[in-house]
């Protein structure tokens, strides 16, 4: 919006930091991007030790309980409740080795939410197969009505995505699927140790998907991981990460499944052991990290509810989040004027982004995904109206596990005093 703009709709009010008035607060706020790590010097140790062991490669000569590895991969089963577990390079090679492992005919439709990150679609594409985007729902969750139309209309494997940390309504999903003999991948990536009814997201499906990029709950760098409990899938995936002359049967103590570990092309997508050994170590304070989201989030929410015109993302049940993202929608607003809220506040010294600002591309917008839908913009929202819509309204912002209530105190008085000025524009 113009400054005259701003003007004659009453957004300029000059005690706003956008129209030159006292921020809320000086201090940049944390993120990861910024160097805001949640890592303690028992970490590091762990890093350290493995630098100093120079066994870097997992597949050496020792037995998989003895690299770092596979002690994270059996940890990782004993968290989270999976059969198996599989280390991985990134988020993206874990959600492909799961397509991978599913067999499905090469080119296969498979579902996948129009609100996610780019990766998603990219995954299954790397898989050889073709992403059908499905509509979201007011509250950004995948419309379980379009994602049932995509599925009779012939997809044959669905990826779920719990988008920002907000669980999809996975045992609904699970039951449409099912009836429909449809495979599903749960993009869990941003959701690492978040729960659904009690049950770790990433669990529901026949794989789930996970990173440990250093926005994400275990923060390695880069590295992921995929959590299942079909053995057989399983060894297919070990196989295409790369575990090549029969490195696949260290995967199973007790005896591999018959599985032709030559049949299968492999894509060294392994994670490395000293992303591992921090990995391991990271885990152990997990339930730290996310009691921190969980209060840090509870307490903005709190503070924000009931604002008039601020449409607070809802959970699909109580507490089914990480907490690492507050998201709202400022319904009927324009992108133009979803962008103005959000300058407006990150102006009190808060970063927050409208993921539909029409001045400023955001990937999780769809319809700049051109490598996807094409070069027009106006044509891919239009062939997804409400996701388009949902996603043009709405405002997000990143909440660090490190931070103090003081900092989200800074948060709801920011968004409190930018949407008091919005409401008389
Ligand atoms: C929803 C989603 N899926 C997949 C990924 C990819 O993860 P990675 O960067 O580890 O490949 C991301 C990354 O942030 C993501 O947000």
């Amino acid at each position: 919006m113009t400054s005259d703009n701003l003007r004659t709709r009453g957004l300029a009010e000059p005690s706003l930091a956008i129209a030159g008035g006292q921020p809320v607060r000086t201090r940049p706020w944390p993120t990861y991007d910024k160097g805001d790590a949640f890592i303690s010097p028992d970490d590091e140790v762990a890093a350290y030790s493995a630098i100093r062991s120079h066994r870097y490669f997992r597949y050496d000569d020792r037995p998989s309980e003895q690299t770092c590895a596979g002690r994270l991969e059996n940890r990782l089963c004993e968290t989270f409740g999976a059969r198996h577990a599989l280390a991985c390079a990134s988020g993206t090679t874990a959600i492909t080795l799961a397509l991978l492992a599913l067999d499905l005919p090469p080119g296969s439709p498979v579902a996948c939410p129009g609100f996610t990150f780019p990766a998603t679609p990219s995954a299954i594409l790397l898989a050889g197969h073709r992403p059908l985007l499905v509509e979201c729902d007011a509250d950004l969750h995948p419309d379980l009505h379009h994602l049932r139309q995509v599925l009779d209309d012939g997809a044959r494997a669905a990826v779920v995505v719990h988008m920002r940390g907000y669980a999809s309504d996975m045992p609904a999903i699970m039951d449409l699927a099912r009836s429909r003999g449809v495979r599903v991948v749960e993009d869990a990536v941003p959701a690492l140790g978040a729960r659904l009814r009690g049950r770790y997201l990433g669990t529901f499906a026949d794989f789930g998907a996970f990173s440990t990029q250093s926005d994400k709950s275990l923060n390695t760098g880069e590295g992921g991981f995929l959590l299942t409990d079909d053995e057989e899938a399983y060894a297919r995936a070990v196989v295409y990460s790369g575990a090549y002359e029969g490195r696949m049967q260290r995967h199973f103590p007790g005896g591999a499944p018959a599985v032709d570990d030559l049949a299968y092309p492999i894509y060294g997508f392994r994670m490395d052991e000293i992303r591992a050994a921090l990995a391991g170590a990271l885990l152990d304070r997990l339930p730290q990290r996310l009691a921190a989201h969980r209060r840090n989030h509870d307490y903005v929410i709190s503070g924000l509810a009931g604002q008039d015109g601020i449409a607070l993302r809802r959970p699909v049940a109580d507490g089914a989040h990480l907490g690492d993202a507050l998201m709202f929608r400022l319904p009927g607003a324009t992108p133009a004027e979803c962008a103005w809220f959000a300058r407006a506040v990150a102006a009190e010294g808060i970063d927050a982004r409208a993921l539909g600002d029409p001045g400023c591309v955001n990937v999780r917008a769809f319809w700049h995904w051109r490598f996807l839908v094409g070069a027009d913009p106006v044509r891919a929202r239009a062939a997804l109206p409400r996701t388009a819509r949902y996603i043009g309204e709405a405002i997000d912002i990143p909440l660090s596990a490190n931070l103090t209530l003081a900092d989200c105190d800074d948060l709801v008085t920011a968004v409190t005093k930018v949407a008091a000025a919005f409401r008389r524009r």
